[in-house]
């Protein structure tokens, strides 16, 4: 059986939401398709490589698998993993392969599971591979649509378009935690503003977009807010110059941008004038309503 799971973008909050503010995040329309067949072993065959049951090259599909099987045991299994989504760039890649493979597991050994199992047991994948996690990815892989978290508020939204530009470094989230931890550590009553403002941001985000709901997006505060945001994360050291680079260059053609994720490198996004933007490296998404689903 074959299941999908979506990409996700934090459109405003990251690393605030470390320490409880808020943060808006929406599952996009890239998508990650895990095939799964019964078998006599394992094998796991993906853009990463072929190997079989493998915790070091294919951690999240081997971890799946093990937490899966204390479910329902299994002999064997063939997983066929392909992927639109870049791997560590901060678009919950690694969420998306563990969701869509529990799905096409779920369907080929006809488990009985439910999206909110599939959820938790994504969600314990997360805590085996990383160690820690907010849970935010699987949450958002799993259910789809636009979410304002950790109080994981729905929120409905008219459709517009994501410009994404990818740097093509990697962003790797438990650094950059850690980096952000230990500015705080020293300049609390700095750093601590800092993610308040940003908390303000994200509320002021989600109520244009909740006013703008039978409207056009108001892409001209959303873009003054993104502006703002970057600026923030800028102040906290989470930019680069890859980033500075990219950000600059669409603020000359009159597009704010931001990074997303935990940056340091990963990906920048932008709203707003961006139908004719041709970056290296870049694509267009759109939010996505729909979560892992069974392929026909
Ligand atoms: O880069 P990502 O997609 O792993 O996002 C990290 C977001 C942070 O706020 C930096 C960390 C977190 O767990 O929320």
């Amino acid at each position: 059986m074959k299941a999908s799971a979506p990409a996700k973008i934090i459109l405003f909050g990251e690393h605030a939401v470390v320490y409880k503010k808020h943060a808006l995040v929406t599952a996009v329309n890239l998508r990650c398709y895990a095939d799964v067949r019964k078998s006599s072993n394992f094998k796991i065959i993906s853009p990463l490589g072929t190997t079989s049951l493998d915790f070091e090259v294919h951690p999240w599909i081997s971890f799946a698998i093990k937490n899966f099987s204390k479910i329902k045991p299994i002999e064997g299994a063939e997983v066929k993993i392909e992927s639109e989504i870049p791997i560590a760039s901060g678009l919950g890649s690694s969420a998306a392969v563990t969701v869509s493979v529990l799905k096409a597991l779920d369907a080929e050994f006809e488990a009985g599971l439910t999206n909110d199992d599939i959820y938790e047991i994504a969600r314990q994948v997360e805590i085996d591979v990383q160690g820690m996690g907010s849970g935010t990815d699987p949450f958002i892989s799993t259910l789809g649509g636009m979410w304002l978290v950790p109080k994981r508020e729905r929120l409905k939204f008219k459709d517009f378009d994501i410009l994404v530009v990818d740097t093509k470094e990697k962003s790797i989230t438990s650094e950059m935690v850690r980096k952000v931890a230990e500015l705080r550590d020293k300049y609390p009553d700095i750093i601590n503003p800092i993610f308040d403002a940003i908390d303000g941001i994200t509320l002021k985000a989600v109520k244009v977009l909740k006013s703008e709901i039978d409207k056009e997006v108001n892409k001209n505060e959303l873009s003054e807010l993104i502006f703002l945001n970057q600026c923030l994360l800028k102040a906290i050291g989470v930019s680069s110059i890859k980033i500075d680079e990219i950000v600059e260059k669409l603020k000359e053609k009159g597009i704010a941008a931001k990074l997303t994720g935990a940056g340091g490198g990963g990906c920048v996004i932008a709203i707003g004038n961006i139908q004719n933007v041709d970056l290296e490296n870049s694509f267009i998404v759109k939010p996505e309503k729909e979560g892992v689903r069974i392929e026909q």
